[in-house]
Formats: C-alpha cells, sequence, structure tokens
C-alpha cells in the first residue's frame, strides 16, 4: 500500500502559458515576474529557473527581502532581480552592488543611505511615489526633491524607474485606480521614459497603468487577481494541490465528526478523511460546504479541519475507497473559490504552504 501525501504538483505549462497572456494583455512592457514569498508558495528558485529560460520573454523578478534575492543568486539566477521593499540597512547596499540587485527608494532614510555610501558602482534605482495605497512611498510634493538627489548621486545608475502601487485594481467599477493613474503621470510626464504601475490585476483591466513595466505576481501562477469574473482570463493554475483518501467510515443519521463534534450528518452517509491540514497550509477555517474534487465530482468538507486530515462527506452509496486522491485546489477547482470558502483570498493560501508539502513539477 503506498499512499500519496499532500502533494503540490507545479505545472510549468501553465506557467509558459500565463507568461504568454500576460504579454499579450501588455505587450509594450517588460515584465517583472514577483517572486516573493517563495514565489506565492510555488519555489522560489524552481519558479524562477523556470522563467530564467530564453523562451521566457520575462525581463526581471521581484522579491520582498534581501535573502530571496541571495537565495536566487547563489541558484545561480542572473536576471536583474528589485527588491521591491528596498534595502533595509545601510550596511545592506554594499550586498546590493556586488550582487547586482536593484533597490526601491520610498523613504528619506533610503535616500540618505544611498547617497553618502561609499559603493564601487551605481545601484540602480526604483523610486516609488505613493499616489493613493498610502502604504509606501515618497508623498508626490516630495518627489522633485528625491528625483534630484537621485539623478546626481554617483551611486545611483543614471536610468531610475519611477514607479507606483494600485490600491484597487481588482474592482473594476473603483475609480480610485483612474486616479492614482492620473496623479502618476503628473508627476512623472516629463520625466518618464521609464514607469511601473500595473500589478495583476492592473494588467488584466487597466491598460492604462501599464507604461514599461509590469509587475505580475498571481496572475502568472493562473490565479485570477480580480473580484469579479474576467472574460478575458485565460490563465491557467500551476500548483495543484491533492492527497490521499486515507479512512472512509460509514456515519449513521445524527453521529457526528471531528473535533468538537462541530457537523452532524442529517442521514446515513460515508465520511472519507484525506489526509491534509491546517500543518500543510490547507485553511483551518474552510467552512463545512468547502469544495473538494474526488473521482470526478465535487465533496463537501464537514466538520472541523484538523493539523492533518480533513474529512469530507461522501454520501450513503459511494465507491470512493482509501488511496482515491483528491484535488483541494488547483487543476479542476479553482483556489478562488476555495478561498471564498475559508474567508481568506488565494495569495493566503498559496502562502502558508508548508514544507511538509512535496512539491512535485509536471
Ligand atoms: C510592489 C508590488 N508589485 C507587484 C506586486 C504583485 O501583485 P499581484 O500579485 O497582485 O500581481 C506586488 C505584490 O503585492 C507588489 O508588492
Amino acid at each position: 500500500m503506498a499512499l500519496r501525501t499532500a502533494t503540490a504538483t507545479i505545472d510549468f505549462t501553465a506557467l509558459i502559458n500565463n507568461v504568454a497572456v500576460i504579454k499579450q494583455q501588455a505587450p509594450q512592457s517588460k515584465v517583472l515576474a514577483v517572486l516573493k514569498a517563495n514565489a506565492y508558495g510555488h519555489g522560489l528558485e524552481r519558479i524562477a529557473k523556470a522563467l530564467s529560460d530564453e523562451s521566457t520573454p520575462v525581463d526581471a523578478f521581484g522579491v520582498a527581502r534581501l535573502d530571496e534575492a541571495l537565495a536566487l543568486r547563489a541558484s545561480g539566477i542572473i536576471k536583474p532581480i528589485v527588491l521591491l521593499e528596498g534595502f533595509f540597512d545601510p550596511s545592506d547596499l554594499a550586498i546590493l552592488a556586488s550582487n547586482n540587485l536593484q533597490t526601491i527608494v520610498h523613504n528619506d532614510a533610503q535616500l540618505k543611505a544611498l547617497c553618502s555610501a561609499q559603493l564601487d558602482k551605481p545601484l540602480k534605482v526604483w523610486l516609488k511615489i505613493d499616489t493613493g495605497m498610502h502604504r509606501l512611498g515618497i508623498n508626490p510634493n516630495e518627489f522633485s526633491h528625491f528625483y534630484q538627489q537621485l539623478s546626481t548621486s554617483a551611486n545611483v545608475d543614471k536610468s531610475i524607474t519611477l514607479m507606483s502601487h494600485l490600491a484597487c485594481a481588482d474592482d473594476t467599477q473603483n475609480d480610485s485606480t483612474n486616479e492614482q493613474v492620473v496623479l502618476f503621470n503628473e508627476i512623472t510626464d516629463s520625466f518618464g521614459d521609464c514607469r511601473s504601475m500595473a500589478n495583476s490585476a492592473g494588467i488584466l483591466a487597466w491598460p492604462q497603468s501599464h507604461y514599461q513595466w509590469v509587475r505580475p505576481g498571481l496572475m502568472l501562477y493562473g490565479v485570477s487577481p480580480m473580484q469579479a469574473e474576467h472574460g478575458l482570463i485565460q490563465i491557467q493554475p500551476v500548483m495543484t494541490l491533492q492527497s490521499s483518501v486515507i479512512a472512509t467510515r460509514k456515519l449513521s443519521k445524527g453521529e457526528c465528526v471531528g473535533y468538537g463534534a462541530t457537523w452532524q450528518s442529517t442521514e446515513d452517509t460515508t465520511i472519507g478523511v484525506i489526509a491534509i491540514g491546517y500543518g500543510d497550509g490547507y485553511p483551518r477555517h474552510a467552512k463545512n460546504g468547502t469544495p473538494v474534487l474526488l473521482n470526478n465530482r465535487l465533496v463537501s468538507l464537514v466538520g472541523r479541519v484538523s493539523m492533518d486530515m480533513i474529512t469530507v462527506d461522501l454520501g450513503a452509496n459511494t465507491d470512493d475507497k482509501v488511496g482515491d486522491i483528491a484535488t483541494l485546489w488547483g487543476k479542476g477547482l479553482p483556489i478562488e473559490e476555495v478561498a471564498q470558502w475559508a474567508t481568506t483570498i488565494p495569495y493566503e493560501l498559496l502562502c502558508n504552504i508548508t514544507r511538509r508539502v512535496q512539491m512535485e513539477i509536471k
């Protein structure tokens, strides 16, 4: 008997397809593929290598932390890498220079540290402007000062990329995206042959935000960033998460299942136990009714999610058996749907995949 434990299958063909969709949507733009948080749970080095292939038109990678960038360099990745939160400590600057890493500058402390550092060679800089997200970025009225300081510093490469980030691009009815674009244009128009604004939702729904660089994350992994259905999406899920049925059990009407006995059967039925739980990253808050794909049909999660197991209602007359493979999300079962049942977002589900989940390449 060989049962499959929780396994995430990573489909490179889907990944390459998604890059092609991004290029169709934003044909004039270069692509910075966002690989932070272990490439949204898909495996940092593995995804970077797949996207470093010459046939893949990705131009740069974006990560959140220096460690992520250094892991990419250590694994032989030579494409440009941008630190999307910039450097955290002035002592990082020499490491950036020696590893050919690019940095965002979003605050005064970074500006001062960069301009006063002793560097062997200038760094490529992305200047981040806050146009309405109010998270990272300099205020519009600080732009002239920052631009002047950066463009005259010997530590800064002469071609500075100007960037901003969209707050509500996933909602096509929300006009604040247009307002952000208008403000970004006002600030940067006379400096602007190298600009960047669009995340996945911007790529799909807001062509006016494309500029010279787009920065897809979620869409790259085949997941929709939009709040509502979007007809243009031909992306395919890169990760399919599966595990085996490890037990089945007959339940009489009125019997309960799992910790806290939170679910009670309303009729005689069969329960399937699947070897995946919150210890693997399956969301503990998934509600009764969350779909699971088993033997070409959707069955419902019932009872609490445990650390290593979930229970599903298979119905009274079932042929499902130990060893059958259940899909938790991916091909055949959109992660977007599962996220709704767990009152979260696909980003969180993907990032929460834990180390004990086996990774298989398709
Ligand atoms: C600066 C920046 N650009 C692009 C992205 C990619 O966003 P998404 O995954 O929605 O495409 C992120 C992710 O949060 C980000 O922080």
